[in-house]
């Protein structure tokens, strides 16, 4: 069951969502027996600003390297893929290790949904509802130690079913990216089980994945297997893979440019339309607070 928990960086369907498809998937919503989510109060402190990514690109232009660095053939690649049976654990510095099945977290945590901002450090960027629940609620439930400092999030590593992996040589997979333990206890750190009010597609990171709408894309990983809480900041795969490139924070910053191309601008998916990149994603007002201002 969807419980709507209307929050002030919700933003409200009926506000992101041309009217016409808002309703069409409402009515598809009472057809199937659902309950549409109540659409929140709009937040003139955090203006709407873009519609809603089309379903079908949202589906269809995936960064998901253990398949291929070609976007649109990643969801071409998905079919083999197994997502049953899927066990999430949760280890290192915390009272109450656990191995959660993904049935499990369904059942623990009650799903909402979100409409955030999701920019790529490639500089495309979207609007996508996500469903899922408060990434803080699981980590809770780990029970972290005081000396956790950070949290480390390991994807799946199955070359017989991500046919990506074995093409591309040198990247260090397990796909791992990392947070400060108060990023991941932040608010809008998001769990994500599902896209568009249905069950979240392979290519989009089922059957779990974060969404961190002030980073770049690139901190939420895929297909998440293992969280582990550890006391000093461990590797990640993308400053691994580019250490001058792809910073440990990566939160979206216009005024740090790529050292290949400038962020201070971003293209809106799928029609590759311009608007100027917003500090932290727009998402200031909640993460500003947890940074000295040096952290890249
Ligand atoms: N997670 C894994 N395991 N593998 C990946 O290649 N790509 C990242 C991130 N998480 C990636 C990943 C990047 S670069 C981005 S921008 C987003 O996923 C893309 O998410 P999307 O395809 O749902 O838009």
């Amino acid at each position: 069951m969807l419980i709507k928990i209307p929050q002030p960086w919700y933003i409200p369907d009926r506000e992101a969502t041309p009217e016409s498809a808002y309703l069409s998937r409402r009515a598809l919503l009472a057809l199937a027996g659902l309950p549409a989510l109540q659409a929140a109060a709009p937040n003139p402190a955090f203006p709407i600003d873009r519609p809603l990514t089309e379903e079908w690109a949202v589906t269809s232009y995936n960064n998901y390297y253990e398949f291929s660095s070609n976007k649109q053939k990643v969801k071409d690649l998905v079919g083999g893929f197994k997502l049953r049976p899927w066990t999430v654990e949760l280890t290192g510095l915390c009272n109450k290790p656990q191995t959660l099945s993904i049935d499990d977290l369904s059942q623990k945590f009650p799903a909402e949904e979100r409409t955030y901002r999701h920019r790529c450090v490639e500089a495309w960027s979207m609007a996508v509802p996500w469903t899922g629940f408060p990434l803080a609620d699981l980590l809770k439930s780990a029970d972290p130690k005081p000396t956790a400092k950070f949290v480390s999030f390991i994807s799946v590593n199955r070359p017989s079913q991500m046919p990506g992996i074995n093409t591309s040589g040198g990247f260090p997979w397990p796909y791992h990216e990392a947070l400060r333990i108060d990023e991941a206890m932040n608010p809008l750190a998001f769990a994500v089980t599902g896209l568009y009010g249905k069950t979240l597609p392979i290519q989009n990171g089922a059957p779990l994945r974060l969404a961190l709408p002030w980073k770049y894309g690139f901190k939420g990983g895929k297909a998440i297997v293992k969280i582990e809480f550890l006391a000093a900041q461990p590797t990640t795969s993308w400053n691994m893979s580019g250490p001058n490139e792809y910073g440990f924070y990566a939160n979206v910053n216009p005024k740090a440019p790529h050292p290949r191309w400038s962020q201070a601008v971003e293209q809106i998916i799928p029609t590759m339309g311009r608007r100027p990149t917003l500090m932290y994603n727009g998402y200031e007002k909640w993460v500003a607070a947890m940074y000295k201002g040096n952290e890249i």
